[in-house]
């Protein structure tokens, strides 16, 4: 038997218009899914036989590892599921982590490759940030060309993204949860369909991966005034691109009074927003004021984690 876990994320700045190959940057944070896996008769999880379409990530996992014997599978997740949090990512790449050290191995870089192919099966299209971050912890750093801290290069269908190790400053992150779950594939097609058709949209990811370089260099300075800019300029954009949902409007609005920014983060069409902020409490209470669920994360440094420390 073996234990596996990895962490949840946040995207910062820059999701959808990372799935064209535009800068983005997220951090994992302190909720974990963890799989306690074995080799069984029958292949279940959490006791159940696995049927096809049941549990996709772990079914595509699986088929995409090679590996061939039945697993017992069972997980215990403290990231909600379709959230903006990366739950898919986690349960993904603490699979592979699993499939890897039955096997006698661990080797993070091509966790997070399958990890990539695994969800770009199930979603249909797909960046590597949910993954990377999944897989490494801490900041993760997705550039067009390679840079300081580079981990590794990942190629798709004409996207190129870098991906990149990043020191973030400690931040105090509140997450607004809508509740309400949105799978990312019909999410990440919407914007695909829109930017087909209007050179607005276009516009608007360039925009975003501009956001996220200049996103970045403000955290590096403690400029947090003109990260909250960003933030709520990204928001506006995600929003234009149609994956936008009054609810997280509504919490956006609620935390601003007391925030540097807030937006949307994750896939959108529902799941969470983000706020940074100095006052945790107060954006809290504002979001619950609203009828969200709100919460502080830690991020957390650490990825994927296999065996005791899992
Ligand atoms: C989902 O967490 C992030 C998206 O950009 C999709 C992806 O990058 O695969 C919406």
């Amino acid at each position: 038997m073996v234990l596996a876990s990895a962490p949840g994320k946040l995207i910062l700045f820059g999701e959808h218009a990372v799935v064209f190959g535009e800068p983005a940057l997220s951090v994992a944070i302190s909720l974990r899914t963890r799989l306690e896996t074995a080799l069984s008769e029958k292949t279940t999880v959490n006791g159940r036989e696995l049927k096809r379409g049941d549990f996709p990530y772990l079914d595509a996992g699986i088929r995409r590892s090679g590996f061939g014997e039945p697993l017992s599978i069972n997980i215990d997740s403290h990231i909600p599921e379709a959230s903006g949090m990366g739950s898919s990512a986690a349960v993904t790449v603490a699979l592979l982590a699993s499939l890897q050290a039955l096997q006698g191995s661990f080797d993070k870089e091509s966790i997070a490759r399958i990890g990539f192919e695994v969800e770009l099966g199930v979603q249909g299209r797909a960046s590597p940030i949910d993954t990377t971050t999944a897989t490494q912890g801490g900041g993760i750093l997705l550039l067009k060309d390679r840079g300081e801290d580079f981990l590794w290069r990942i190629e798709k269908g004409g996207s190129v993204w870098n991906l990149h190790a990043c020191h973030l400053p400690d931040m105090k992150l509140v997450v607004g949860s809508t509740g309400i779950e949105a799978a990312t594939g019909p999410l990440v097609a919407r914007v695909r369909a829109l930017a087909n058709r209007q050179e607005k949209a276009r516009a608007a990811i360039g925009r975003i991966g501009e956001i996220t370089l200049e996103g970045l260099q403000a955290l590096r300075r403690a400029d947090l005034s003109l990260v909250g800019d960003l933030m709520r300029e990204n928001h506006a954009l995600l929003n234009a691109l149609g994956v936008g949902h009054p609810m997280l409007d509504a919490f956006v609005a609620a935390a601003l009074p007391h925030s540097y920014g807030a937006k949307l983060t994750g896939a959108g069409g529902g799941g969470s927003m983000i706020a940074l902020t100095d006052n945790a409490q107060r954006v809290v209470d504002a979001i619950q004021n609203r009828g969200g669920r709100a919460f502080v994360v830690a991020t957390e440094p650490r990825g994927v984690l296999v065996g005791d420390e899992a």
